[in-house]
């Protein structure tokens, strides 16, 4: 059984910034994960809810972290599964409830087995019940005879800026996934399948300690334009690219990075144009991470440049005005090749909570020293597509570039910097550890 990643002051910490929100004569209840089935009585490995890791640390299944606010006076309580060797033969050794009780932040433990007799005792005279539906079965229908509110937004704001110990796990996070691209890179060859490429990369995430914490995403020629493409089950051809987006977690902290390059190791004249434009955007996209700045600039700062790209290249005909839309809303024809946001908060999700996904109403949190992004514009001509006219001469390119951003008091930090971008970085490193 691993400790935990944190001293107990950081956890104690994060509870009492949540807490002291919240009314007095109120109980919050933060259930993990549910376990998922694969198939059959085989289960997909268990993660547990970012919320538990969050306020403590719990990372075994079927805990409830519980918390009931009295006279402005806070109990911690953490329900676990209670020791049994029977089951512990099969699943593992588990922490059970004294094990808890001495080794996690929390006042009290108590065994889940007593949860619906607890629960009840602990609701009686809450004025305010806070809870996040949909993880615990028997959790919701205890609670479904009451009125409850949903914990998550009382949470979300806290986890934005990230703690010392909080950067330093992602800042290992960044490191591993960025290895993990280069030596992709290093042994990538006309003909190689992309299951090999993964292979190669989640290899690296497994050698340290460490896993996805999304699934792969490796994509040659067309395969490149399809945004959360999965099936990776296909060779690809010299002349191609591939367009590998993947990021490990770390004690649960992400990362989150996409590299693109030339399988054959060699640049077409048309994949250079449009690589050069999506990095000129990506550069103007982490420039625009300073503290202080709404969330939207840095997805202002990316589209300015691949709108202006767009035109130059002839792929647009029209003024910028015009390809960045009506009323610079930002949703101009530029936005039939660049589809997705420029990036999204990193934490213990990898589209972490806090706010700030382009494409919805919500404006987004003003960016703070602390807070970790991802800048990660890209532009996607599949030949397949047949809503918009692509240039023949860019068909099938898909190109997207994605690190993971700090915000400092002295502007952005790139914490995957150590995985080359360049033009020719990339082409010297394909191909050059075989
Ligand atoms: N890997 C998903 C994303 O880049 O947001
Ligand atoms: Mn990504
Ligand atoms: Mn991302």
């Amino acid at each position: 059984m691993a400790g935990l990643p944190f001293t107990d002051s950081e956890y104690l910490n994060r509870q009492k910034n949540v807490l002291d929100e919240l009314p007095s004569e109120s109980v919050l209840f933060i259930p993990t994960n549910p376990r998922a089935v694969r198939s059959n009585d085989v289960s997909y490995p268990f993660r547990a809810s970012s919320y538990i890791l969050y306020l403590c640390g719990w990372t075994e299944p079927d805990g409830i972290f519980v918390a009931r606010k009295s006279s402005g006076n806070w109990k911690t309580i953490l329900f676990v599964q209670p020791r049994d060797t029977k089951s512990e033969i099969w699943e593992g050794i588990r922490v059970g409830v004294e094990g808890a009780s001495e080794g996690w932040p929390v006042d009290e433990a108590a065994s889940i087995v007593d949860l619906e007799k607890e629960v009840r005792i602990l609701i009686q005279g809450c004025t305010d019940i806070f809870t996040i539906e949909g993880s615990s079965p028997e959790l919701d229908m205890i609670l479904s005879d009451v009125d409850t509110s949903d914990a998550k937004s009382h949470i979300d704001g806290h986890r934005i800026v990230k703690s010392e110990m909080e950067i330093e796990l992602m800042m290992k996070a960044a490191t591993i996934a960025s290895n993990a691209h280069i030596l992709a890179i290093e042994s990538t060859y006309a003909g190689i399948g992309e299951w090999q490429i993964q292979a190669i990369v989640e290899g690296h995430f497994a050698h340290n300690k460490s896993q996805w914490s999304y699934p792969s995403i490796v994509g040659g020629g067309d395969n490149a334009t399809i945004l959360h493409y999965k099936e990776n089950d296909c060779t690809i051809e010299s002349g191609d690219l591939v367009l590998v987006d993947a990021g490990c977690e770390v004690e649960g902290y992400a990362s989150d990075i996409t590299r693109t390059w030339p399988v054959n190791g060699q640049f077409t004249d048309a994949q250079r144009e449009i690589y050069e434009l999506v990095l000129s955007a990506e550069l103007a996209g982490i420039e625009a991470c300073q503290p202080g700045s709404p969330w939207l600039s840095m997805h202002r700062a990316t589209s300015m440049v691949l709108a202006a790209g767009l035109i130059e290249l002839g792929i647009l005909d029209c003024s910028i005005e015009e390809a960045i839309g009506e009323e610079n809303d930002f949703n101009g024809p530029y936005r039939n090749f660049f589809m997705h946001g420029t990036g999204h908060l990193l934490g213990l999700d990898v589209h972490d909570v806090g706010g700030g996904r382009q494409g919805d109403d919500d404006p987004g949190p003003i960016l703070r020293p602390g807070m970790v992004v991802t800048v990660e514009p890209g532009l996607y001509f599949g030949s397949w597509r047949t809503d918009v006219t692509i240039p023949e001469r860019y068909s099938g390119i898909g190109i997207r570039i994605e690190d993971d951003v700090l915000i400092t008091d002295s502007g952005p930090v790139v914490l995957t910097a150590n995985c080359p971008k360049k033009i020719d970085e990339i082409e010297a490193l394909v191909g050059s550890n075989r």
